[in-house]
């Protein structure tokens, strides 16, 4: 229905808006250039500051957060009032990783998925969150505790009990955060990534 299709779009043309890239263009700098090349907010705080890497994080977060909102908000209660909810948050991340204002190119979706994650359940993105944290003060490398926690998230939304619609929507995002992080997973193994405090290789 109308509606529904309306929340689709609104939710991919939001998820697009590559705020990494506006927020370190403001301060002079085009992260697609610098450091590891990528839009997100690792990359602008290491770029240009840990600031404005929060600030992309929040602006990027709530790209995911708030369409789901928004779809949860007007539509009313319907069987697949679910689907459609995660759906919208599900083309944010898309967005996000596939903008149209970048000629389909784009970031690696984790902070997207971290508001799409907390609207879906704050108990497993909590876990996840954790997790995250720890993998990144072990490693030093966002990447690792970006692919853990994403990884994992699955199965904690299936260990506190969530719907198969829920599990199989983080799911797909987790894959696709995966699949967004080929290459750092190439550099990984190779000794070669970039950890968060610098442009330069750890080490
Ligand atoms: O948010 C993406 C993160 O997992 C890795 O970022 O810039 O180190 O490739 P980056």
């Amino acid at each position: 229905e109308l509606q529904s299709v309306l929340l689709f779009g609104g939710s991919y043309l939001l998820g697009a808006v590559p705020f990494g890239l506006i927020i370190s263009r403001m301060a002079g700098v085009d992260v697609r250039l610098e450091g590891s090349r990528n839009i997100g907010a690792t990359n602008v705080g290491r770029v240009v500051g840990k600031k404005l890497g929060a600030l992309t994080l929040l602006c990027d977060g709530l790209k995911g957060f708030l369409p789901m909102l928004a779809a949860a908000r007007l539509l009313p209660a319907s069987e697949q009032k679910e689907i459609v909810v995660c759906l919208c948050g599900a083309l944010a991340v898309i967005g996000h990783m596939f903008s149209i204002y970048l000629g389909f190119k784009g970031g690696k979706g984790v902070a997207t998925s971290l508001g799409v994650f907390l609207f879906l359940s704050p108990g497993a993105t909590g876990i996840s969150l954790a997790v995250f944290i720890a993998a990144v003060g072990l490693t030093g490398f966002v990447s690792v505790g970006s692919l853990l926690a994403a990884g994992l998230i699955p199965l904690w939304l299936w260990l506190l009990g969530q719907s198969s619609t829920v599990i199989l929507t983080a799911t797909v995002v987790a894959l696709l955060i995966w699949v967004k992080h080929h290459e750092n997973i190439a550099r990984l193994l190779q000794g070669q990534e970039k950890s968060w405090k610098t442009g330069k290789k750890k080490g």
